[in-house]
């Protein structure tokens, strides 16, 4: 498959995927079984992984899509990000962020640390994907669908310069 200049080829396929979400969401039934999570998937990526994930949630649970809005901070600090969009409150609740694919690990890290700040209950991350660098980092994702290493993935959600999202099975780019 062709995105662009990049030449794709199948990595992940969808019933690989969805057994091992439905695999995901098992165990979250089981973790959070007695609480009423609220989950807060990111978009855009997590749409189609989120909407796989919540077939198979069975507990009592609020789901909430926000997104990531970066705006530049001061020379300092760079780039910042911060969530919007969720409109319950999130004071005392148990959350878990949806991810597409934690990669540095950086934007989930910062959500995490204000969601804390905002007295949130607890605070866990489950993301489909993760790759290398984040596994080396130890960034703190509490369940992972796969483990890649640092290729480029499209598919199932993710991008490549806003292409690709709706493929079922998930692709990784041909290195040149
Ligand atoms: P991080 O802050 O480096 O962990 O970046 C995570 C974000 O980068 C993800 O939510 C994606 O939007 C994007 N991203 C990272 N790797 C890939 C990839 O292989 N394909 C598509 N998007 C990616």
């Amino acid at each position: 498959m062709k995105i662009k200049d990049l030449e794709f080829k199948k990595a992940i396929s969808s019933t690989k995927i969805l057994e091992r979400v439905s695999e995901l969401a098992q165990q979250v039934n089981v973790d959070y079984k007695g609480k009423t999570p609220i989950f807060l998937p990111i978009l855009n990526g997590s749409f189609m992984f989120a909407s796989d994930l919540f077939k198979g949630i069975t507990i009592p649970c609020r789901i909430s899509f926000v997104k990531i809005s970066s705006y530049s901070g001061t020379a300092s600090t760079g780039q910042l990000k911060s969530l919007i969009g969720h409109e319950e409150s999130l004071f005392n609740q148990d959350i878990i962020i949806v991810e597409d694919i934690v990669d540095s690990g950086l934007t989930l890290q910062k959500i995490m640390d204000d969601l804390k700040g905002l007295g949130a209950k607890s605070v866990e991350a489950i993301s489909l994907l993760r790759k290398k660098e984040a596994r080396e980092k130890n960034v703190d994702v509490k369940y992972v669908g796969f483990d890649l290493d640092t290729e480029f993935v499209v598919g199932y959600g993710l991008d490549y310069d806003g292409l690709g999202r709706n493929h079922t099975d998930i692709y990784k780019a041909v290195p040149k």
